[in-house]
Parts: C-alpha cells; structure tokens; sequence
C-alpha cells in the first residue's frame, strides 16, 4: 500500500526476488506509469529491475488491493500544522485492506509512525473484524535507506521487526528474509517505532549542535570548519557538518513525533528542532544585511545568487528544504530585489525562475551558498564578491 519513494523500490526488490506482488497506490498515474514499466521517482538503477518483474508478471499495480498472503503498509506519515503527527494516510490504508484480510495473513506499517501507531492499527483491525483476534500476524518494521542508494541498502541494510506478538514478529522476519541479507533485529512494536524516531532524532540534534557551533563561531570570528576539523582530530569527537538548517521529509519531520508526545521529557530533541530551524532563519537574516550593506555602500541594488535550493547536496529533492525556505523568505523581505535561483539538479522550477550556476556565480555581487552541491565546488573563490558560505563551499578560504 503506497508506491513511492520506499513502497515502489520495495515491491520491485521483493518482486525480483520472486515474491508476487501487487503494487497499490490512490494515484492513478502512479499505478498506470509503473504498469508500463516507467519509474515514477528518480532512482538510480531500478527501472531496468521494474521493467523485467512488470515483464515477468510478478508485479502489477492497481488502484485498489487485492486479496494477498501479506499487506505493507508504506504511505506518508507527515505533521499537521501544530507538528502533531498524521496517521490519517496509515488509517486509511489499513481500512482498504481490512476487507481482504483472513487467518494467516501478515500485516506490517513500514511508515515512520508515532509510538503506538500499530496498537492502534490492531485495535482496528480487531474492531472491525474480531473474528482475525489472535488469527492474524501484526508487526512493525521501519525503512532506513538513502535515496540514492536504496537497491543496495533495502537488501543489505539490518532492519529492526516490531511484532505485536512473538509469532507475528518472527513471520515477519521470515518475509523479510527472502531478500533482506542484513541481520533482522526482533523486539515489539514500540520499541521498533521509536527506533525509528531515535535515529532521526540523533541525526536531527547532532545536526543541531554543529549549527550552533557555526553561529556562535561567526560571532565569535572563528571559521567553524577549520574549528570542526581540529575537534574532531579528538579520537572520541565526532562533530558533524553545519549548514544552513535541516531539511528532507524525515529527520526534519520524525523528532517532532516524539516532542509532541512527549512534551515534558523531550526537552534536548524539541531544543534541537528549534535550533535547526532558527538556523535557517539566522542565514535569511544574514543575506538580508549583505544587501542592505552593499546598497548603502554602493548607492545601488545588488545582484544576489541564492546557490542551491535542494535540502541536501547532490538530490533534487526540496522537501522541507531550508534552502528553499531561506530563498523564499529573502525574496519576499525585499520584494524588488535582484536575486537569481540557482538549483543544478532541476531543469525547471514552478515558482523560481533558475539560473545556470556558472552564470550566476559570475554575474553576483552576493553570492550565497546554501547547498553544498558538488558541481559549487568547482567554482574559484574570490575576493571580488560578497560571499556567505553557509555550508562549506569554500572551506579552506577564510575571507568567506
Ligand atoms: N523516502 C525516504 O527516504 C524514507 C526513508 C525511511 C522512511 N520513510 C517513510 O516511509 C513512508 C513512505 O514514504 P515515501 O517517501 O515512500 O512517501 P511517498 O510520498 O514517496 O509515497 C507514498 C505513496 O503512498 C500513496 N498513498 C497514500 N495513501 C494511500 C493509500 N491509502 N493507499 C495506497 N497508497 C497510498 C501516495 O499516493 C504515494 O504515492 C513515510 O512514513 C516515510 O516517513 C521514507
């Protein structure tokens, strides 16, 4: 259930491994493009594997399920706007397969969920249907890839199985192991969807704290980099890289999982999401006075590149990005601004008009680096320009 980024790579993983499958997703076109064969994401290696298992009959997606042996729960879990946790998606999934569940099916939500997400989802199921008490197996077993590389890591990566029961975690584990050659972890359900959220949540205040660092370092006349790296020759430090803020739909979403359930106890991790997130705000500021620095010193508006909009390098994925964040927030403080977007991973963007970024970085008097793509790393630094170097771009060059 749900064939995007994580369900879709699974399906075609399992599928390979000769396991029949039937790929169901609410869009239509989603279902239709991967009927022939087409992949709706961007993902290296894997539409060739789609094609021959489409090919081959083993998957087949449809709009609506079907009576399978096992069901997998993969469909969004984002925030509402007050950051609670939205399980609406993994409700309604469940929903469309409670008719088609019988005694000896397997039910698992991989969807990063909120502790006690599959209690819920069994005290439903056995609402609804109390004949399936104690006849079904119920487990939880979160995804831990990097987009990018999920044909390696959705096979190789150990996976943790939260099982309802002893007897629906180990069936789990023996679905898994038909293709997962990782080691499979077994514990129960809430321990499984906090392990999920404890790794994002590291992540996410690790993350933090180097931010922190950058910005009291700024102050302070410190270049945090070449700070990090001495640190870090310390055999037991390992600090990580500041940027502009964090963004993707996982380690910027999941802390908030835990911080709105846990409003009292989670005081470091609710800390570190206002940190990353002040992070951001903090780099809009920054490139607000640059601007109006040069206008005043120059008597003339400045011509600003705002060099990547991605929320990490290299991806084209600007979820929750604070690079988008930062550029949108420049442009609508100083609506007559002459600002160009930069983003070399998109072709075209529905709201910013992108530059090429070697044109860009020559033409600006501010050149404001917000992502560290690689190709940024090619461009010469100079002293001839403003340049706020937000995620290390210029490491080694201290006038940035
Ligand atoms: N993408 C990642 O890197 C990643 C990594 C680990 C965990 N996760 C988690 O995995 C889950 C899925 O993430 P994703 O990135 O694959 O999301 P996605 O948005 O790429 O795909 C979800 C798909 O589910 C479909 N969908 C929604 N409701 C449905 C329903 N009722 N029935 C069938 N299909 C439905 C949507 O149309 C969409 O195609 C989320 O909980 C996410 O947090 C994602």
């Amino acid at each position: 259930m749900g064939l995007g980024y994580i369900g879709l790579p699974t399906a075609i993983i399992a599928a390979k491994h000769g396991i029949e499958i039937v790929g169901v997703d609410i869009n239509p076109q989603v279902v239709d493009m991967t009927n022939q064969g087409h992949l709706h994401i961007i993902e290296p290696g894997i539409e060739e594997m789609l094609q021959e298992v489409v090919k081959n009959g083993r998957l087949h997606a449809n709009t609506t399920p079907e009576e399978c042996d096992a069901y997998f729960i993969v469909v969004p879990t984002p925030f509402k706007g007050d950051h609670d946790p939205d399980i609406s998606y993994v409700e309604s999934a469940t929903r469309m397969v409670l008719p088609f569940l019988k005694e000896g099916d397997l039910y698992v939500i991989e969807s990063t969920s909120p502790v006690g997400t599959t209690d819920k989802m069994a005290q439903l199921i056995f609402t609804e249907r109390p004949e399936l008490k104690d006849k079904i197996y119920i487990a939880y077993c979160p995804e831990r890839v990097l987009p990018g590389n999920v044909i390696y890591e959705l096979v190789h990566n150990d996976r943790v199985i939260g099982g309802l029961n002893e007897a629906s975690a180990k069936k789990a584990q023996e679905f898994y192991s038909q293709f997962v050659q990782g080691s499979l972890h077994v514990t129960n359900c809430k321990t499984a969807e906090m392990c999920k959220l404890t790794e994002n949540s590291c992540r996410d205040s690790q993350i933090a704290f180097a931010n922190e660092l950058s910005i009291i370092c700024d102050k302070a006349g410190i270049n945090v980099w070449e700070l990090i790296s001495l640190a870090n020759k310390h055999p037991r430090v390992n600090i990580l890289q500041p940027g502009c803020g964090v963004g993707g739909h996982c380690i910027a979403v999941d802390p908030y999982f835990i911080s709105s359930e846990f409003p009292k106890e989670a005081r470091m991790i609710a800390m570190a999401r206002e940190v990353n997130n002040f992070k951001a705000d903090w780099c809009a500021e920054k490139v607000q006075n640059a601007m109006s620095r040069f206008e005043f010193e120059k008597k003339r508006k400045p011509l600003v590149a705002m060099m990547g909009l991605a929320f990490k390098p290299d991806i084209d994925d600007l979820r929750e990005s604070p690079a988008k964040y930062i550029v949108t927030k420049v442009m609508q403080s100083c609506s007559n601004a002459n600002i160009m977007v930069v983003e070399p991973n998109i072709k075209e963007h529905n709201v910013f008009k992108l530059t090429n970024y070697k044109d860009a970085y020559e033409k600006a008097d501010i050149v404001v680096f917000l992502t560290a793509h690689s190709a940024f790393k090619t461009l010469v630094p100079t002293d001839s320009k403003v340049i706020l170097d937000f995620c290390g771009i210029f490491k080694n060059y201290s006038h940035c």
